[in-house]
């Protein structure tokens, strides 16, 4: 990629304020002025494909095809080793597949009862970040975040959103809902994510 410094102007692929405000900071920093896509009069993508990175490159090239300007998309969820990565790509729609209603309480629910019985509490929040130059860049800028820990039965902390009342830092003793929001924002999937992007982009320059 080697328009890098054409990147002053970015539109965000997600309506979500919390996300707006997490990347637009970070990315204030490299000099570049993020823009929610809702501002520009682009409406949600769908997320129909079976990974986050496809998910994440139809969400940005929708972006950039709509507002003609490079294009940021994030798609995450959270993937556990018993359960072979699910709900995965899923995460969002995890009750609702199973003929349940789509919220966080009947995600978890779902989850804590496909994991009864089962030893193997290991799960990690994964993020994938896709850039684009504009929509039919051959060369879309990718960067990945993991953020480990356990699935824990009972809920703990209201911070957050999702699955975090499940998901236990064991390094913390803490669950990711019992974290303040800057700590979540410093340590998460998301913000490994976007470091990295960063780093890619410094390289680029
Ligand atoms: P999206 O990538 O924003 O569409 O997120 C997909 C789904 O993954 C969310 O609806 C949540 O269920 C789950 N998820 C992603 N990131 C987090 C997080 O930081 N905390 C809790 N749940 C998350």
């Amino acid at each position: 990629m080697s328009e890098a410094n054409d990147l002053k102007r970015v539109v965000l692929a997600s309506n979500n304020a919390g996300k707006l405000r997490e990347f637009a900071s970070l990315l204030g920093a490299a000099g570049i002025e993020l823009i929610a896509q809702a501002e520009l009069g682009v409406p949600e993508a769908e997320e129909p494909h079976a990974t986050f990175v496809e998910n994440a490159l139809a969400k940005a090239r929708h972006a950039s095809t709509l507002t003609g300007l490079p294009a940021i998309a994030d798609d995450s969820g959270l993937c556990t080793h018993a359960l072979r990565g699910a709900p995965g790509v899923h995460s969002a729609r995890y009750a609702q597949l199973a003929g349940g209603e789509k919220s966080d309480a009947a995600n978890n629910a779902r989850l804590v009862a496909e994991l009864a019985g089962t030893a193997d509490r290991r799960a990690y929040y994964f993020c994938v970040l896709v850039l684009v130059r504009h929509a039919d860049d051959p060369e879309p800028l990718i960067a990945e975040g993991r953020w480990h820990g356990e699935v824990i039965d009972a809920p703990r902390g209201a911070n957050g959103f999702g699955y975090d009342p499940h998901f236990f830092l064991p390094a913390l003793n803490a669950t990711a809902a019992e974290l303040d929001p800057a700590r979540k924002n410093a340590s998460s999937h998301r913000a490994i994510a976007l470091r990295q992007l960063l780093a890619r982009l410094k390289e680029l320059a």
